[in-house]
């Protein structure tokens, strides 16, 4: 079997020492498209985060492509491979929808190569080359969690991690957000999600972990999940 992408060993991480994440594990395989669910407050976002290198793991370590990245900066990790789209669509709203893709291009430096990246995206985001010269904050919501997505792409990530993309959009413009990722995932990105729409995330992945209270409950394959009994009760209401 192929070596794990991304491997977290029992972590525990939190704010102020004061661990809110206790002893999560999960991996990610080259090329899959994994969700980690989970009501509110559950813990997705500080997981995430400590994948990334905003917050450090108190215990346990996070590998990714084998090599231990619990005590890199966010910055280090971002050049590694792994690109972060954090929830709430953090775009620079006065600049223009082709501005903020050039900047998430970060180290690329090459005009040529970033106008390249710039135009394969707008294959996946065909909207969004529509509104080019448009700026950010006049996009709609969705357009604008679009733009988040395309930037964190313009990096070339090997992992790309996308904190609650639907949230705040409404029904059809949260398939089309779905049907996005399919299609990123499929063009070769491994992606790792979290997500509150359990159902809408769990339809969409290959694997999926349940998070509670800052543990994981239960984890298999998006259709063992989505088929499980307490899957069923305590997040698709049925
Ligand atoms: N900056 C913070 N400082 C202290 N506690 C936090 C902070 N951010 C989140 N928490 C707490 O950590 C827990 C997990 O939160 P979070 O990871 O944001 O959950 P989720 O993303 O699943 O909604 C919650 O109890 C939350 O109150
Ligand atoms: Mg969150």
């Amino acid at each position: 079997m192929a070596d794990a992408i991304l491997r977290v060993n029992d972590l525990y991480t939190g704010y102020d020492g004061i661990p809110v994440i206790f002893g999560v594990s999960l991996e990610v395989m080259p090329g899959e498209l994994v969700a980690i669910v989970g009501a509110n407050g559950a813990g997705k976002t500080t997981t995430m985060r400590t994948i990334s290198g905003l917050n450090h793991p108190l215990k346990g370590n996070i590998l990714f492509e084998g090599t231990d990245i619990s005590k890199f900066a966010a910055h280090e990790i971002l050049k590694l491979g792994i690109s972060y789209v954090p929830e709430g669509r953090r775009i620079f709203s006065k600049l223009s929808v082709e501005k903020n893709l050039s900047l998430g291009a970060y180290t690329e430096h090459s005009k040529t190569e970033i106008r390249r990246r710039l135009e394969e995206l707008l294959e996946i985001f065909p909207v969004l080359g529509d509104r080019s010269k448009q700026i950010a904050e006049t996009l709609s919501g969705g357009e604008q969690q679009m733009l988040a997505i395309a930037r964190g792409l313009m990096s070339r990530p090997k992992l790309l991690m996308l904190d609650e993309m639907s949230l705040g959009l409404m029904p059809s413009m949260v398939e089309k957000m779905m049907d996005t990722i399919t299609a990123i995932n499929r063009t070769g990105t491994t992606v790792l999600l979290v997500e509150q729409m359990v159902q809408e995330a769990l339809e969409i992945a290959h694997r999926g972990y349940v998070i509670q209270s800052g543990k994981i409950v239960q984890a298999g394959t998006a259709r063992e999940l989505l088929d499980s009994e307490e899957v069923r009760k305590a997040y698709l209401g049925m």
